[in-house]
């Protein structure tokens, strides 16, 4: 495999800009919404399902948090995401017609198959494995499969995995909507549409690059970071939080917007920047009274967002806005300039980015 930097400075820069391809070659050249995709037993077994449970760890756990919001609200079947080293040893209740997808870029993380073997023990046998690695134990123990095309990654911080697990959940998501009745046979020619123009709409927001470098400068030599999202975005916020703290060992927590006030309001002062993810959406203006919230109390806030929802940079107040507005596709790009900002900051705090301490790419033991 092409182990060569080319133009980048790190394997995680490098991986950042390869998303449009990644997501590209992971859509293949779809052009119908099929079962299929998953496996050829995939139309029974998806037929049979009446729930989701999705384990996972890290990054991939968030991709999974992303995916209740989409699976439930379009495709309308309930979806829980547990971390994978908590379900392997809680008594949970396990139900015989739930789907066990498991997520992973390694395909190799003990926990997660560990968990999986759990919830075969249950009887569960219904199992999809969305994962990177074709070969890897978590394809072979699933019965279903969908395999993201990122190519490898090397950089420890996942990115690419990331945003091509989302792209496989979500077209999850169609199929099973259509399965359901619940996507029209116009609304999969608009998906299929708005699908293919991902990796064109990611390379326009990966141009945002100098604006997020100068951002960066202002982060470094803070020691704590709040991150808030909303909705769908709130998972793409706890994804932004755990790349800054990887790579550039800053303390970020994230929380769903709304919960501000039962706490971490109290952690408001200018030395803890708020990253905000804003794009418009039917929580925006709920969104905006939260940053106002924190604008009263001195906060210093650093908001990801786009022209439609009007928010204008002011004291205390700093936007970079992305090029569209892009419904149930968003949280995969918005994604990338969070990534941008923690490679920034990780770069301006000269830390071992691709090989961040204790921690490991593929975590193989439990
Ligand atoms: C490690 C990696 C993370 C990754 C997690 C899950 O912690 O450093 O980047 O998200 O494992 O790995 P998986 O291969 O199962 O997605």
């Amino acid at each position: 495999f092409n182990t060569d930097l080319g133009p980048y400075r790190h394997f995680m820069q490098k991986e950042i800009f390869e998303q449009p391809r990644a997501v590209a070659d992971t859509l293949h050249d779809i052009d119908s919404i099929d079962p299929e995709l998953f496996g050829l037993l995939a139309r029974k077994r998806f037929s049979e399902i009446d729930g989701i449970l999705i384990l996972a760890c890290g990054t991939s756990y968030y991709s999974g948090l992303t995916a209740k919001y989409w699976i439930e609200a379009i495709a309308k079947i309930k979806v829980e995401v547990e971390i994978a080293s908590e379900y392997r040893y809680r008594q949970s209740v396990p139900s015989s017609n739930t789907l066990v997808i498991t997520m992973s870029q390694s395909g190799e993380t003990a926990d997660t198959l560990a968990a999986l073997k759990h919830a075969k023990n249950l009887g569960m046998t219904k199992t999809l494995a969305i994962c990177n690695v074709p070969t890897s134990a978590m394809v072979r123990e699933c019965e279903l499969a969908y395999i993201t095309r990122a190519g490898i990654e090397i950089g420890v911080a996942s990115t690419k995995a990331f945003t091509t697990q989302l792209t496989a959940l979500y077209l999850l998501t169609l199929v099973l909507a259509k399965l359901k009745g619940n996507l029209s046979e116009l609304q999969e020619i608009e998906e299929l549409k708005l699908l293919k123009h991902l990796p064109v709409a990611m390379q326009e927001i990966l141009e945002l690059e100098p604006k997020i470098t100068k951002w960066a400068d202002k982060f470094a030599t803070k020691e704590h970071a709040l991150f808030l999202g909303r909705g769908m975005h709130y998972p793409i916020a706890l994804e932004g939080a755990l790349k800054l703290k990887e790579i550039s060992y800053i303390h970020a927590e994230a929380y769903p917007a709304g919960e501000l006030k039962h706490g971490p309001l109290a952690l408001v002062t200018e030395e803890i920047p708020v990253i905000v993810v804003a794009p418009t959406d039917q929580l925006l203006e709920k969104l905006k009274s939260n940053m106002a919230e924190v604008k009263a109390r001195g906060g210093e806030l650093f908001v990801f967002s786009d022209d439609a929802s009007k928010i204008e940079p002011s004291s205390g107040m700093h936007v970079i806005k992305l090029p569209g507005v892009y419904g149930n596709l968003s949280p995969i790009l918005h994604t990338l300039p969070l990534q941008l900002l923690a490679y920034h900051v990780a770069i301006v705090r000269g830390t071992d980015i691709d090989k961040p301490r204790n921690l490991a790419k593929s975590v193989t033991v439990e």
